[in-house]
């Protein structure tokens, strides 16, 4: 089975979130079991500075306004096909925005480019090697089934879509659509039309002979217009092929035993060095505790706001908070102001920094993630491996990864975390107290610690899930 990903961004290559995670731990999740994954990235110049022995497999004179070429080669240990489109994605920036933070202008056509080009290596091959699959993620690639379609390659190429994040509709205005090279007779409700608009998002999703999201409870919650976000009826139209396949996390990368992050230790006694050494470089007082860790973009959807709110709750029995996170500038702003208010308590740290997030995952006690919506989310996962207590929200990918601590699970041992509803400060503010009081108990705290380790965060079961997709996607001769 040969399959074609393509993504925006792609770990270690380029990354601004949990997307880059899975589009790099995927080719080799999948390839023990009998997949072979090649990689579609922008030319961004991190890329071509990261691509070794780069070949030459597809040239266009002109690809929305200037000349492209594929080449394929070898970057951050994958085998990836790079869209070098100079026109496009050789700039100075992000790979959605520009460095005064606003969507690089041009982002449909960007997107749209690689999104032909995807269709273009499906339908003719790219010097020899043809996909039986064409995976897309979000809706970068969300063009790339209907042009598969309008060039005649959807009939040998099944076609997949991963929602990771339903938020960023990839939306245009219509008097864009045949500059998008996008067929008028898909502008209705079960095509990519949007309220009026055109949505890259919609095309996926309504192009795709199969749909997933990160987490069985993201895909139940997506139905639903609460948390649809405008994409539930045709969600609900397509349930038949829409389903929910979890993350899984590199367990190679996320270790406490060989982290070479930190002082590697085993958890969770050996945790206590970890503790010390973060607590020492963050500046915070070494007793006291729970220390709970945030490592986020600190964005509306991740709830960060009620923890502005309810931290006071675990101030006041002690326990202790370490931020890393960037985002908006407000929320930057508030979290600065509460750690220059709690000398010693508090530790903020704007930025983002992949190291660092290694020794705070390593460090903390708890790590609190309160988010409003959440397909997936990767840090309690590394939380869990780590010996570090998740503290989440009952929503999506958290409900499916998190052994909520109540009377009954405790009395089991079998809890891993602390789980609270509804998402509101109140609710997170009862959970920051339960921590305290769950932290206070070393045996209890303890079994919880080694309950989370034991939890499974790899990718082995869910690497098989996608496989199975592939092979009810794929057209069979
Ligand atoms: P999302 O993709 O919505 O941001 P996830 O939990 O799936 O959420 O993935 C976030 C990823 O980005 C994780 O690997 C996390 O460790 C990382 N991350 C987020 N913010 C930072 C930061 N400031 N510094 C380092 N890594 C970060
Ligand atoms: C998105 C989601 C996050 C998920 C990640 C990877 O960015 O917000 O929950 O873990 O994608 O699928």
């Amino acid at each position: 089975m040969k399959v074609l990903s393509v993504a925006s961004e792609c770990a270690p290559l380029i990354k601004t979130g949990g997307l880059a995670d899975v589009a790099g731990a995927l080719p080799a999740a999948l390839a023990p079991l009998g997949v072979e994954m090649r990689t579609l990235l922008p030319g961004y110049p991190v890329v071509h500075d990261a691509l070794e022995n780069p070949v030459q497999v597809f040239t266009d004179s002109n690809l929305f306004g200037g000349p492209a070429q594929i080449l394929h080669g070898r970057a951050g240990g994958l085998d990836v096909y790079v869209l070098d489109a100079a026109h496009l994605f050789y700039r100075n920036g992000g790979p959605y925005a520009a460095p005064d933070g606003f969507d690089w202008w041009d982002n449909p056509e960007r997107f749209a480019a690689l999104s032909w080009m995807a269709a273009q290596i499906c339908t003719y091959g790219a010097a020899g090697w043809k996909p039986d699959i064409l995976h897309t993620h979000d809706w970068q690639g969300g063009f790339a089934p209907v042009y598969l379609q309008r060039l005649g390659g959807a009939h040998t190429v099944g076609s997949l879509i991963t929602i990771h994040n339903i938020a960023f509709t990839g939306s245009v205005g219509a008097d864009r659509m045949g500059w998008l090279r996008l067929p008028i007779e898909g502008y209705n409700a079960g095509g990519f039309e949007f309220f009026g608009r055109i949505s890259a998002l919609k095309a996926g999703i309504a192009y795709s002979d199969r749909i997933n999201t990160v987490s069985p409870t993201y895909a139940e919650e997506l139905m639903t217009p609460g948390f649809g976000m405008g994409f539930d009826g045709i969600l609900r139209h397509r349930s038949a092929d829409f389903s929910g396949i979890l993350n899984g996390i590199d367990t190679g990368v996320w270790n406490p035993a060989t982290d070479a992050n930190i002082a590697a230790y085993k958890a969770p006694r050996g945790k206590a060095r970890a503790r010390a050494a973060l607590a020492e470089e963050l500046g915070l007082a070494p007793d006291g505790g729970p220390l709970c860790v945030v490592v986020s973009r600190l964005t509306e959807q991740k709830g960060l706001d009620l923890l502005l709110q309810a931290v006071p709750a675990l101030l006041e029995r002690g326990g202790q908070l370490a931020l890393l996170g960037s985002g908006e500038p407000w929320m930057e702003q508030r979290f600065g102001g509460l750690a220059a208010a709690n000398p010693g308590r508090v530790a903020v740290r704007i930025g983002y920094d992949e190291k660092l997030s290694h020794r705070m995952i390593a460090g903390g006690d708890a790590i609190l993630v309160p988010s409003r919506f959440e397909p997936c989310g990767l840090t309690q996962l590394y939380g869990l491996r780590y010996g570090t207590v998740p503290v989440v929200a009952h929503t999506g990918g958290l409900v499916d990864t998190v052994i909520p601590s109540t009377y009954a699970t405790v009395s089991a041992g079998v809890s891993t975390g602390v789980v609270f509803a509804p998402v509101e400060a109140d609710a997170l503010r009862r959970a920051l107290v339960q921590i305290c009081d769950l932290y206070g108990q070393p045996d209890v705290w303890q079994r919880i610690q080694a309950n989370g380790m034991k939890h499974p965060v790899g990718w082995e079961q869910s690497a098989a899930a996608y496989a199975a997709l592939y092979e009810q996607a794929a057209r069979k001769p």
